[in-house]
């Protein structure tokens, strides 16, 4: 049940009103002069208040400023005269959520309050939201235990407090997008967006819109303005992903952009002001995509105020126990597993093209195959050594566990698919078997 302060030097008017709301279920507290009012404020808890503007002592400006001050939650709802909207404006623009102006019927005052809490209800779902995320993203969700990998988060630690430019090195699979994301949720413009361009997924001569927007019929396909990402951007962070991939043309536009701190919409001769912190990333080795005159070295030295490089897995296979425990916990859904020790052995022994990524799949794979909740040897990709039999082998010579041949099977067309990049043909010619043979095995263990 939601309680409201009425605070209303009228007191008839007052009676009337706390009539209808309490005839509408909520509690009413009543106050006749703006000091009662506030001492009320003061001394219990409101969902709501109703406050007049007009009162003899204290008026409902200053009693919204005082409850401003130290309450930035409770709904305020003033209540001005017919004709006064000045103070209607100056009352919004110090904080009330909205206003009534007299005369009102009962009809437009529950109207009124429950739009406002509708609205307010919604502000904190958002920041709630926003916590969660916040949260997600902060480094201690980050594996690091290395010192190569705390280099790095120390390194993030110290810029995420600046707007310098960040351009984040590394190989694919490193968790460049983790580390982007970390250092803007951990920056001052954590509560503005963190908008993510992905270079190479756009066309080049789309690019340069699909940055700094477009005016209607600035060329064929234009039908309506359209905001750029720097603009939707404004405030918060941009991050610029394989930015190795990104067009010649749309590489000079860049840059001027970010000498110059504003941007110019496709087809507008206005330049608006832009305060966009940048971080980009890339799996290319930009030094030499400038020596074969691909990437302009000028925009590189603009990027990378603050290169951070971030190492391959293969160099810290230390980390490797850690990350396993860490994607079990995200992906086990409440399942305890034992993980067996030649299961980490084998990790550590793996050079890992894909980096965490890889790590991560196979673990996915590890707790879907899983029995009995065991990750041991079986439980890893039959093509994770190069040659199939081997791991075929130690299914079967593994003496913990009584393999059915059906397991075996299920493994060895499971790493044929992965094998193929899920390509049944493929799959069926490796594992030297008529293409309808491997679909029925398909079906009957359920791994279509
Ligand atoms: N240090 C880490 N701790 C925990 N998870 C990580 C870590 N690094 C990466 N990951 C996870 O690994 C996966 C790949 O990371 P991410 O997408 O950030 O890498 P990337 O370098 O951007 O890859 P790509 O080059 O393929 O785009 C993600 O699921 C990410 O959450
Ligand atoms: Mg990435």
């Amino acid at each position: 049940m939601k309680k409201i302060l009425l605070i209303d030097d009228d007191i008839n008017l007052g009676k009337v009103i706390a009539h209808q709301l309490q005839k509408n279920g909520y509690v009413v507290v009543a106050a006749n002069t703006g000091k009662e009012g506030l001492e009320k404020f003061h001394h219990q808890e409101f969902d709501i208040a109703l406050v007049d503007i007009q009162m003899p002592d204290i008026s409902g400006i200053k009693v919204l400023k005082e409850i401003r001050q130290t309450n930035r939650q409770m709904v305020v709802i003033i209540i001005t005269a017919y004709g006064s909207i000045e103070n209607s404006i100056e009352a919004c623009r110090l904080g009330a959520d909205d206003y009534l102006t007299k005369p009102f019927g009962q009809e437009q005052l529950l109207f009124t309050i429950e739009k406002v809490l509708k609205v307010r209800n919604l502000q904190q779902e958002n920041t709630q939201l926003r916590h969660e995320l916040v949260g997600k993203y902060q480094f201690d969700n980050l594996i690091a235990e290395s010192s190569k990998m705390e280099d790095v988060l120390k390194m993030a630690g110290q810029v995420a407090s600046s707007d310098a430019t960040v351009l984040i090195l590394g190989e694919s699979g490193t968790g460049k997008e983790l580390l982007a994301k970390a250092i803007h949720y951990n920056s001052p413009r954590k509560n503005k967006p963190l908008i993510t361009v992905n270079c190479p997924s756009i066309p080049d001569n789309l690019m340069e819109s699909e940055l700094f927007g477009h005016l209607k019929g600035a060329f064929t396909g234009a039908i309506k303005n359209r905001k750029g990402k720097f603009e939707l951007a404004d405030g918060g962070t941009i991050f610029l992903d394989e930015i190795g991939d990104l067009g010649e043309n749309v590489q000079a536009k860049l840059l001027r952009v970010l000498q110059e701190q504003e941007i110019e919409r496709l087809g507008d001769s206005k330049t608006l002001k832009i305060d966009v912190r940048v971080i980009a990333a890339t799996n290319k080795n930009l030094q030499v995509m400038i020596q074969e005159g691909k990437f302009r070295e000028d925009l590189y030295y603009r990027l990378s105020v603050v290169p951070i490089k971030i190492p391959p897995l293969r160099e810290r296979q230390e980390e490797i126990p850690y990350l396993v425990d860490f994607f079990i916990n995200r992906y086990a859904e409440g399942r305890k597993f034992k993980v067996f020790p030649e299961f980490i052995d084998a990790l550590q022994k793996h050079d890992f093209p894909g980096n965490i990524r890889e790590l991560e799949n196979i673990l996915r794979r590890a707790i879907v195959l899983a029995e009995n909740n065991q990750i041991t040897l079986a439980s890893l990709p039959s093509n994770f050594k190069q040659n199939t039999s081997i791991s075929t082998e130690s299914l079967v010579s593994d003496s913990e566990k009584n393999y059915s041949l059906e397991e075996v099977e299920k493994h060895t067309i499971m790493g044929a698919l992965e094998r193929t990049g899920g390509n049944r043909s493929k799959a069926a010619k490796l594992l030297k078997v008529p293409r309808h043979v491997l679909l029925y095995r398909l079906k009957k263990f359920g791994l279509e």
